[in-house]
């Protein structure tokens, strides 16, 4: 573990600012009425994500309480993996701590060893790439394709070597990625294939939901996921071995043969019974949550239409993308103004906005490790892209003023 922070030097600082933003901006959010725009609809800060909790939540949660079950065993525990394993269309769930150790747990099944290879997009969240560091083994980037802003397949082919163990294509904002041809890839090559689904629930590949297109796959339940369990995780698959090995090291990896007995270093990444009866109570509600984001993004996606310099997310003919972001591009010269400008207007109306990933090649932790290497498209996203509120539960009202605010804006 590296106990000291990995800090770029000024010269490394000003490689890295030739291609990213050197530091976000700062960007203060304030709300007040706007007489040209009127009151926002939610007269308060409009937030760019939030738990929607209004199903079974307090009732299965106070159920919980009241059987006495609130830690790592309990009912709810094996209803949300069931569950939520059928919602992937697969047979196995293994509810974890959060979708971090999700990922790494499913990595650890493989049995990777230092100096095996698993790849990644360069765009995506660093829990991608830790995980893999946590198992010894070595991330190796892709860039991304510029249309659907997913891992460029075209790219894999070459960076497969001798070492590499795994791909892992990361469902980047619920857009799913291309798996077709992915799939035959790494069958080609004998290689496992791991979903980063952390983003993508429910959102379908051909009809095929996330969760059930590689050979396992990990999610996030955290508050700004589609569903939350406030902190929480799962892993999915059809492989039953797998599945019996990730539950063992979950918990420890203790021996069905003597208690305290040990074969394996496992882990404790459990989820309680507590949290699981919030996951229960959300998955009920998934279909429903999916079906507002689509519409919420179609309703963005109409209003922004057209407007110079702003380029919505694109959906792909193979896809339904469930929108847990929804991401925009701004072009500084055909707006007027740049990205981090349009953010600083927005958070002056009240709305709360994030800037898109920054990629792993770019991040001081992994600088040195892909001392060199550029991903362009990933390098673009970083510099000129940002999301939206996108929660469930965000208006149509609210969805006018914030695009009026943008279209108003451009010059
Ligand atoms: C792509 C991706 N992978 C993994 C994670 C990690 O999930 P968690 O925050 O639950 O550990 C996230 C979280 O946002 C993510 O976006």
């Amino acid at each position: 573990m590296m106990l000291q922070p990995a800090e770029l030097s000024l010269a490394e600082m000003g490689e890295l600012a030739q291609f990213i933003p050197a530091a976000d901006p700062e960007v203060k959010l304030t709300y007040r009425a706007i007489p040209e725009f009127g009151e926002s609809p939610r007269r308060s800060i409009i937030p760019v994500c939030e738990p929607t909790l209004g199903g079974n939540e307090m009732k299965y949660v106070q159920h919980a309480i009241e059987s006495n079950w609130i830690s790592s065993a309990g009912q709810y525990i094996r209803d949300f993996e069931t569950r939520f394993a059928e919602v992937c269309g697969v047979q196995y769930g293994i509810a974890c701590a959060n979708g971090t150790v999700a990922m790494h747990l499913a990595m650890a099944t493989l049995g990777l060893e230092p100096g095996d290879e698993v790849i990644i997009p360069t765009f995506t969240m660093i829990a991608t790439a830790n995980a893999v560091t946590y198992c010894g083994a070595r991330p190796v980037l892709v860039d991304m394709e510029p249309t659907y802003w997913q891992m460029d397949l075209n790219q894999l082919a070459d960076k497969i070597t001798p070492r590499t163990k795994a791909i892992v294509p990361v469902h980047i904002y619920g857009h799913p990625v291309d798996m077709d041809p992915l799939m035959a890839l790494a069958e080609e090559h004998g290689l496992t294939v791991i979903e980063d689904a952390a983003e993508a629930h429910g959102a379908e590949y051909k009809g095929r939901r996330t969760g059930g297109l590689g050979h396992a796959a990990g999610f996030s339940f955290y508050g700004n996921k589609i569903i939350t369990t406030g902190e929480g995780g799962m892993i999915t698959t059809q492989d039953r071995t797998l599945a019996k090995l990730a539950w063992n090291l979950r918990d420890h990896a203790f021996s069905h043969e003597r208690h305290f007995w040990h074969k394996f270093v496992g882990f404790n990444y459990r989820m309680t019974n507590l949290q699981a009866a919030v996951g229960l109570a959300q998955v009920e509600q998934l279909d429903g949550f999916v079906a507002a984001r689509r519409r919420n993004a179609l309703e963005y996606t109409c209003r922004l239409h057209g407007i110079p310099g702003i380029r919505t997310p694109a959906e792909a003919p193979w896809a339904k993308n469930v929108y847990w972001m929804y991401g925009i591009l701004v072009d500084e010269k055909e707006y007027g103004m740049d990205r981090d400008a349009l953010r600083r207007v927005l958070a002056d109306h009240g709305v709360e906005t994030r800037t898109f990933f920054i990629p792993m090649h770019c991040q001081p932790v992994y600088w040195k490790q892909f001392l060199g290497e550029r991903y362009p498209v990933a390098e673009t996203l970083c510099q000129r892209g940002f999301y939206l509120p996108s929660a469930s539960s965000l208006t149509v009202a609210e969805i006018e003023y914030i695009a009026a605010v943008i279209r108003q804006h451009q010059r």
